[in-house]
């Protein structure tokens, strides 16, 4: 009898098509992703699981899942939305989809810089409305990014792919992460500072760590008071990493000029969220790894960490790798 999958979202086709070959694939088919309670039913007796980062998969889910479970494989590089402790104490590798999306993902990151810097998106609403009468020589003045500093926050693959981009814009490049890297600060140029040098110097303040207890609202209202004055704020990390009040204060305020956000708290952002109310913030709808290339990419990694969780074989990407030695 062939193993049984659960996949959670409607993924790209060449990813379903792997799966099929070995499993018997069931897909929830709709857009939004399927309720907790709704999840818990749906997993139950499964071999392996291919979940979202819209899904919640904590010790309970896995429990109800069943002991047989082999492998839970995550469409995403983050995976704060599993509890990988409850994971690796019930021996489950759990696998992600780092790398493929980087490029894609700092690209995104770069396109909110640009459009908050120059206030496309503003400019794009400004038209549209009519209001655009003549060529104003003091009219949408915004902030150059050539030759500005950049501070990047979580020195990753993410983060690093957005210094190599800041190269070719003449930027200083500043970086914290918990620990230096001397040969990517050496390649990148980018220099290595404590956040609040990074936060006190930097034109663009740009998130790329993973969401932790270390990192939730690492953005507070203390640190909003140490930007600089005019500078902008990117997230493309998670929501979960900037305290939502703090930067409404801190844009309503004008303590730092913009901000511009591919992740909220909570997702989606809630209609009558006071951040939708400003004119100084871009709000994307978690598009990140949104092109169609990647998200092939994606699709077929997912699949391979499942399919190789459903043979016994070590996961290509696994995030939990102590599931592997002995004594865990
Ligand atoms: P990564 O290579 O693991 O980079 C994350 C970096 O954050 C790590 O290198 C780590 O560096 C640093 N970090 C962790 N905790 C920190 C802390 N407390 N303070 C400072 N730095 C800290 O992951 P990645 O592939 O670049 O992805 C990063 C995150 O981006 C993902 O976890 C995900 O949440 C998000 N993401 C979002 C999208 C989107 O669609 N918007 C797409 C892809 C990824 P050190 O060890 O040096 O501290
Ligand atoms: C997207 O947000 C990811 O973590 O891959
Ligand atoms: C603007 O369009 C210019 O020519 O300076």
């Amino acid at each position: 009898m062939k193993p049984k999958i659960f996949v959670t979202r409607i993924i790209p086709e060449k990813g379903l098509e792997m799966l099929r070959l070995q499993a018997d694939v069931e897909v929830w088919p709709d857009p939004s992703p399927p309720d907790y309670p709704i999840l818990l039913q749906k997993v139950k007796g499964i071999d392996a699981l291919l979940c979202m980062l819209t899904d919640t998969i904590d010790g309970s889910l896995m429990d109800a899942i069943g002991p047989q479970v082999k492998v839970i494989s995550q469409f995403a590089v983050g995976v704060d939305n599993i509890d990988i402790t409850a994971a690796t104490r019930r021996g489950i590798p759990v696998g992600n989809t780092p790398g493929v999306l980087t490029d894609t993902t700092a690209d995104l990151a770069w396109a909110l810089i640009m459009a908050a810097a120059r206030r496309v998106v503003e400019g794009d609403k400004f038209t549209r409305s009519g209001k655009w009468k003549t060529w104003g020589p003091i009219d949408f003045l915004g902030r150059d990014i050539y030759g500005a500093t950049l501070g990047i926050v979580g020195f990753g693959r993410i983060g690093r792919a957005m210094a190599k981009r800041a190269q070719g814009f003449d930027m200083r490049i500043l970086y914290y992460s918990r620990r230096r890297h001397p040969e990517a600060e050496q390649k990148y140029c980018a220099q290595y500072v404590d956040l609040d040098t990074l936060l006190h110097e930097s034109d663009f303040v740009s998130l790329h760590t993973n969401l932790s207890e270390e990192t939730h609202h690492l953005m507070n209202a203390t640190r909003f008071k140490k930007m600089k004055s005019g500078s902008i704020l990117i997230n493309t990390a998670r929501g979960p990493v900037v305290d939502p009040p703090a930067l409404y204060h801190a844009l309503a305020s004008g303590t730092i000029a913009y901000a511009a956000l591919d992740v909220t708290e909570p997702e989606p952002i809630r209609p009558d969220d006071p951040l939708l109310t400003l004119d100084n913030i871009i709000i994307c709808p978690h598009i990140g790894s949104a092109s169609h290339k990647t998200r092939g990419k994606m699709a077929l990694m997912a699949a391979e960490n499942l399919i190789a969780g459903l043979k016994g074989e070590r996961l290509p990407n696994c995030v939990n790798p102590q599931v592997y030695t002995a004594s865990r």
